[in-house]
Parts: C-alpha cells; structure tokens; sequence
C-alpha cells in the first residue's frame, strides 16, 4: 500500500480562487518524488495540505493509513512527528547551536516541560552527532547556525528532520537558495536517505534538470491542477512545455 494518498484534494485561501483543484496521486514507501511547476502553481500549499499546516477544503489525505483531514490535535502532533520538513530557508533557530538546532527535531516527542527544559537523552544526543557526521558537518555542532553557509545551514536542516525518525520527508524548493555545488551535496544526501535509510522524499523543485537527476517520479502541477504524473524518464520536452508552457507564453505576452 502507498504510504500517501491524495485523492480529489481541492484547497482555496479565499472564495475566489481554487489553488488546488482535484488533486489525486500515490507516493508509495522509499520513492522519491518531485514536484515541479511554475511559480504560483501550488506546490508549497500542496506540501502544507499533507501535514496539515493548512486545512484541507476538498478530498482527502491519507497518509500510513490515517485520515489526516480527521485527526486530533494530539494524532496530528503525532502525525507530524512522522512527517520532515525541510525548507528553503531552513527555519533554523540562528542564536542557537547547529547541535541544538538538531536536537529542537524531537521536540515533537517531549513533553511540554521537558521542551522548556531542553532535556535529551544521552541517545538523542548521540543520534544527533552520528547525523551531523553523516551529513559532513560534525565539527560545526557548536556553531551558532547564523554563522553556517547555505549549504551547510540546509544539512543542518536536514539533520533536524532526520532526528525525529519520520517516514516522510517534505522539502519546499530546498536548493532554492544554494549555488550549484551546495545544490548538489543537498541532493545526494536527500537521495540517499530514500536509498539508505527507506525514508520516502516529496521534494517541490524549480529545476527540471534536477527533478530529472534525482526522482523516481515527477508530479507537474499547473494552475492548481497536475497535468502530468509519471516515471521520470516519461518526462520529456512536451510533458515539460505542457507544465510550463503557456505561462512562458504568457509573460512573453504582457
Ligand atoms: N497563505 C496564503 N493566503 C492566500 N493565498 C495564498 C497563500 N499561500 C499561497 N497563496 C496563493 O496560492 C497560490 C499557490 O501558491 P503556492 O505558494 O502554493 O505556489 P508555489 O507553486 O509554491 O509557488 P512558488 O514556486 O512561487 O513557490 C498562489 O496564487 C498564492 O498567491
Ligand atoms: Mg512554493
């Protein structure tokens, strides 16, 4: 069974305009996906639909087997425990230490005090340190991230996914900011958590060539809607122009 299904998602922000309509499509466990469109398209609302970050107006998400629409408060702290996130920006704490940062990842399994406390065990310490070793950035662990590269931020981000044992990793655009080199270094480790580790990886991209490199399968999303979803290598320069053609056109246009 696929480990997320998305079957007839509709989502609108306001009355007016559906941001996505009629969504359907599986991510079976260790896949890796991409999801590419134009900007505008609905990708980062997409990835906010599957772990609830939004409210779902149409459809249904099913992930491992729960109703995500249908959760409690508590099975959606749960759920989200599951559920990685890596962003653009990292959404790391800057003040805080690359090793802290980490660490906040298992937030989602302390209680409240014990989250005011900062307390970690001996284990989750050690699990964080064999992260940052495996992601290469090991001796910046106490380095405020503030003082990190990009790239080396984004590890960190990674790393602070990894820690919370998910089975699903989002990443919204997370070599949107990084120079070709770093782009690649956060690639290969995004690829080899789904070949190592079996953790599955949803990834929005701005870069076809990449989606290409890297994925099992591409979701094309257009205008709210997909207009293509298939193997990588069924992607090819008309599937492309079809994702990405008419707005081309369209500014050309204005
Ligand atoms: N919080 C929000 N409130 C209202 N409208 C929103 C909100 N977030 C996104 N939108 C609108 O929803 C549409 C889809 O936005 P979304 O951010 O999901 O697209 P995207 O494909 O991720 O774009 P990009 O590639 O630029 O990141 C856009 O028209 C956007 O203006
Ligand atoms: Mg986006």
């Amino acid at each position: 069974m696929s480990l997320l299904q998305v079957e007839g998602l509709g989502k609108s922000y306001d009355s007016e305009t559906k941001v996505l309509k009629d969504i359907s499509f599986e991510v079976g466990s260790g896949e890796f996906v991409s999801i590419i469109g134009p900007s505008g398209a609905g990708k980062s609302t997409l990835l906010r639909c599957i772990n609830r970050m939004v409210e779902i107006n149409e459809g249904k998400v099913m992930f491992d087997g729960q109703d995500v629409g249908e959760l409690k408060k508590r099975e959606l702290r749960k759920l989200r425990t599951n559920i990685g996130m890596v962003f653009q920006h990292y959404n790391l704490v800057p003040r805080l230490t690359v090793i802290e940062n980490v660490l906040h990842g298992r937030f989602g399994y302390k209680t409240t005090m014990q989250g005011i406390l900062g307390r970690f065990t001996e284990e989750e310490k050690e699990h964080a340190f064999f992260l940052l070793k495996k992601l290469g950035i090991e001796e910046h662990a106490y380095k405020r991230c503030d003082q990190l590269s990009g790239g080396q931020q984004q590890r960190a981000g990674i790393c602070r996914a990894l820690i919370q044992e998910p089975k699903l990793v989002l990443c919204d655009e997370p070599i949107a900011s990084l120079d070709p080199n770093s782009s690649k270094i956060i690639m290969d480790h995004l690829k080899s958590i789904t070949t190592e580790l079996g953790i599955t990886c949803l990834v929005n991209l701005h870069q076809v060539e990449v989606a290409q490199d890297y994925s099992d399968r591409v979701v094309g999303l257009r205008k709210g809607e997909i207009v293509f979803d298939g193997p990588t290598r069924m992607l090819h320069g008309d599937q492309i122009n079809n994702i990405y053609g008419s707005e081309v056109r369209e500014l050309i246009t204005v």
